[in-house]
């Protein structure tokens, strides 16, 4: 059996025991054996192996779980964007012309952007990507959708219901049994998760509650896009739901904080506790659109599980960094970069419902980063640098 030893860690990051909430420990060593992580500690212990990696006294963290990303499309909306920076608002509405696009595309088109965008994300240090359908919008489009996005992750999750398409604009009820019927059969065996985007001008909560239980019913977990554009039932359904997590989150009422709060559960994770449903942030999608940030000091406060996540899409976030997201979040979220640190990685694998990732313990998926510099601090305070300085994803050096 071949081991790696990844040695001379100035800061490990292994958001389990150690220093801090980030599970901090000093000079230390990790080693990894058949992509796991099979030890961790001080590096004057560590033990033998057959290759060595020196990470020169910088920081080690997990790597990047990105838990919310739409990578099946075609075309790009450059344009959308600079009439956005020049004053129009976003409205959502241009997902019907990544719709057109998409269809018109070949399968080959369609996953060597896939392929792309997840190479730009390992780069920057994601080795987990959930990745959604949602702009093919009829049967056959988004099943294909998902039968390339199953090609790159486990986490692929069916969007049909994302808007309702122009050929059934004055018909959205027909649209709705689409989704629930032929649409779902053809999608569910590509797919791990349902998400449905609830909100004016897309699905109302009686559509979204419709087409989740049916996704529930075939097996699928429930996450959801709530409270982006504006306040509305998006959240508290997600947490009737049970869902995995609730995204974009920033419209919210006290209602909507109460409501994820309610859904703390002890836990044998580091933290003791965390929320079933948990608020993933994507600051990405305000900055691409100009609009005002979630406040996830708020939540935080309420003790509600957050995470970051890129929302990587050609329309409201046509962002594949994860470090980009923590050094937003930072500056314009409140929150601390331990805070958004931990966000990016286990808050992210929490949003998966998955254990194996976004940690560094024994037993966890090796998946690690080396940074250029000597502290995760670095990530908030020196935005737009790239400072993943090497990523093993499944304890092999990408
Ligand atoms: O999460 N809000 C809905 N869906 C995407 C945007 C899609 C697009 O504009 O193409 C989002 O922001
Ligand atoms: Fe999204």
């Amino acid at each position: 059996m071949s081991a790696l030893l990844v040695d001379n860690i100035g800061e490990l990051v292994t958001n389990g025991v150690g220093e801090g909430p980030l599970g901090i420990r000093r000079s230390a060593a990790v080693l990894i054996e058949e992509g796991r992580v099979a030890w961790v500690g001080p590096a004057a212990y560590a033990p033998a192996a057959d290759r060595r990696i020196d990470a020169g006294g910088a920081a080690v963290l997990p790597g990047f779980v990105d838990s919310h990303a739409h990578l099946v499309f075609a075309g790009d909306r450059a344009a959308e964007f600079a009439a956005r920076m020049a004053g129009e608002p976003y409205t959502g509405g241009g997902i019907r012309t990544t719709v057109g696009a998409t269809r018109a595309a070949t399968d080959e088109e369609l996953r060597s952007t896939v392929r792309r965008l997840r190479g730009e994300a390992l780069r920057q240090g994601t080795t987990t990507i959930e990745i959604k359908s949602g702009y093919g919008l009829n049967v056959a489009d988004e099943a294909r959708s998902l039968r390339i996005a199953a090609e790159f992750t486990e986490d692929t999750t069916f969007l049909g219901a994302h808007v309702v398409p122009a050929e059934y604009a004055d018909r959205p009820d027909d649209y709705v049994g689409l989704v629930c019927g032929p649409m779902l059969a053809a999608a569910a065996p590509h797919a791990k998760w349902i998400d449905v985007f609830c909100e004016r001008g897309a699905f109302d909560v009686d559509h979204a509650r419709a087409i989740l239980a049916c996704g529930q019913a075939v097996g699928l977990g429930v996450r959801l896009h709530a409270n982006q554009l504006g306040p509305g039932p998006g959240v508290r359904l997600g947490v009737e739901l049970g869902a995995a997590s609730v995204d974009h989150c920033t419209h919210l009422s006290d209602a909507d904080v109460d409501a994820l709060a309610s859904t703390r559960i002890d836990c044998m994770c580091h933290e003791g506790q965390h929320t079933s449903t948990v608020a993933t942030l994507l600051p990405g999608a305000e900055f691409s659109t100009r609009s005002p940030y979630p406040d996830a000091r708020r939540l935080l406060d309420a003790g509600v599980t957050v995470a970051l996540a890129t929302d990587c899409n050609p329309g409201s976030s046509y962002t594949s960094s994860m470090p980009f997201c923590i050094a937003l979040a930072v500056r314009e979220m409140r929150m601390t970069p331990a805070e958004a640190v931990w966000a990016a990685t286990a808050g992210g694998a929490r949003a998966l419902r998955r254990d194996d990732v976004g940690v560094l313990t024994p037993g966890a998926r090796a998946d690690l980063l080396v940074l250029d510099a000597p502290s995760y601090l670095h990530l908030a305070y020196r935005p737009g640098v790239p400072l993943i300085h090497q990523v093993i994803r499944n304890g092999v050096p990408q």
